[in-house]
């Protein structure tokens, strides 16, 4: 039985697979590389050691995934797939809901058609829109999401949730990733996002290796401790890990069950361009502007529920966040690029 893993490419994807490889599971990924590119799946292996079975497939065209299912024997299914820029889902919101929602329907068909009943599906906080207050526990009411990107989201959720009311599903795990950031230890695995990064740390690490001149900072008039933003960053390790937690949850349990995944701790913009440099030595130069569209003042999770359902809980504290992505970006200044 092998885990299917769609978007393994990507950047929380390819994290995954190293978790799951590493526990002795069969991976099978399927990706298009929209936003990602082959190399990853040469480094995976080489980090693990192990190979993976890789499908190069857009889940938006149903007969090249059913292929994927009649030509193995899938006992779980993560679900990464998907777009994810704010920015162009709001200027082009329909191709993310046709893409977002068309690829998690034609999934969730072909699941149903060849008898795969788990699925552990990528979410995110945005579903909570403005959280009334933090931390945010998963019984706060899903809100609305402030772009096209995160309605995808919260649709995702409720149609992963009436599949299994149908029973076409029998178990889903919704894993709600607040702020992922840092990379694999090795420096082989990273964010590597197109074009200008609307992300904080990826913006952040292109300005501390000279890509980019310095960091606009987003507001400093929210009512927080120093006035910018407050997010709870996680490490995309730690939260890889999780997911392999997820799937021996999925494995056990029946129902729809979410998670919050974070590490409870929120920190602002300007705590995060100090610990930046202080864990790395270099200085980040900064500029305050207005704020951004969108933007909530804070944002951190009460991740209580994952530690005591999945006996999970994060590990790596900051300062290790800051050390892995600079090294990342230290040893692929142009991400995967940089080895061509
Ligand atoms: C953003 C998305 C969210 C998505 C998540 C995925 C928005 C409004 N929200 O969350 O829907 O699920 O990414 O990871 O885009 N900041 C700066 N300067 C920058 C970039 C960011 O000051 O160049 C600030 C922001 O104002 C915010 C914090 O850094 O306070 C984190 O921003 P970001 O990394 O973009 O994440 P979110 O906005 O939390």
């Amino acid at each position: 039985m092998s885990i299917l893993v769609t978007g393994g490419a990507g950047f929380i994807g390819s994290h995954t697979c190293v978790e799951l490889l590493n526990a002795g599971y069969d991976v099978v990924v399927v990706d298009n590389f929209a936003n990602s590119c082959p190399e990853v799946l040469n480094r995976i292996k080489k980090i693990t050691g192990r190979d993976l079975k890789f499908y190069e497939a857009d889940l938006c065209d149903p007969d090249s995934l059913d292929i994927v299912f009649k030509e193995n024997t899938i006992g779980a299914v993560i679900h990464f797939a998907g777009l994810k820029a704010v920015g162009e889902s709001v200027l082009n919101p329909l191709k993310y809901y046709s893409q977002n929602l068309g690829m998690t329907i034609n999934l969730c068909r072909k699941m149903a058609e060849y008898k795969v009943g788990k699925i552990v599906s990528s979410s995110s906080a945005t579903v909570y829109g403005a959280p009334e207050k933090c931390p945010v526990t998963e019984d706060v009411p899903v809100g609305h999401a402030n772009c096209p990107y995160g309605e995808t989201k919260i649709i995702i959720e409720k149609i992963l949730a009436d599949v299994l009311l149908s029973k076409g599903l029998e178990s889903v795990i919704v894993l709600r990733y607040f702020n992922p950031i840092g990379a694999h230890e090795s420096g082989m695995l990273g964010e590597a996002p197109n074009g200008v990064p609307e992300n904080l740390l990826p913006y952040l690490t292109q300005v501390a290796v000279g890509k980019r001149q310095f960091l606009s900072v987003f507001g400093n008039d929210y009512p927080t401790h120093d006035g910018t933003g407050v997010r709870d960053y996680i490490h995309v390790v730690d939260l890889a890990k999780a997911h392999i937690k997820a799937v021996e949850r999925a494995y056990k349990a029946d129902g729809i069950e979410y998670y919050n995944l974070g590490t409870g701790i929120g920190y602002s913009v300007l705590d995060i361009v100090k610990a930046y440099e202080k864990a790395t030595g270099k200085k980040i130069p900064y500029k305050i502007m207005d704020r951004r569209p969108g933007d909530v003042a804070e944002s951190y999770a009460d991740p209580s529920r994952a530690e005591k359902n999945l006996g999970w809980k994060a590990q790596f504290d900051l300062e290790r966040m800051c050390r892995d992505a600079d090294r990342w970006q230290t040893m692929n200044p142009d991400g995967y690029a940089s080895v061509n």
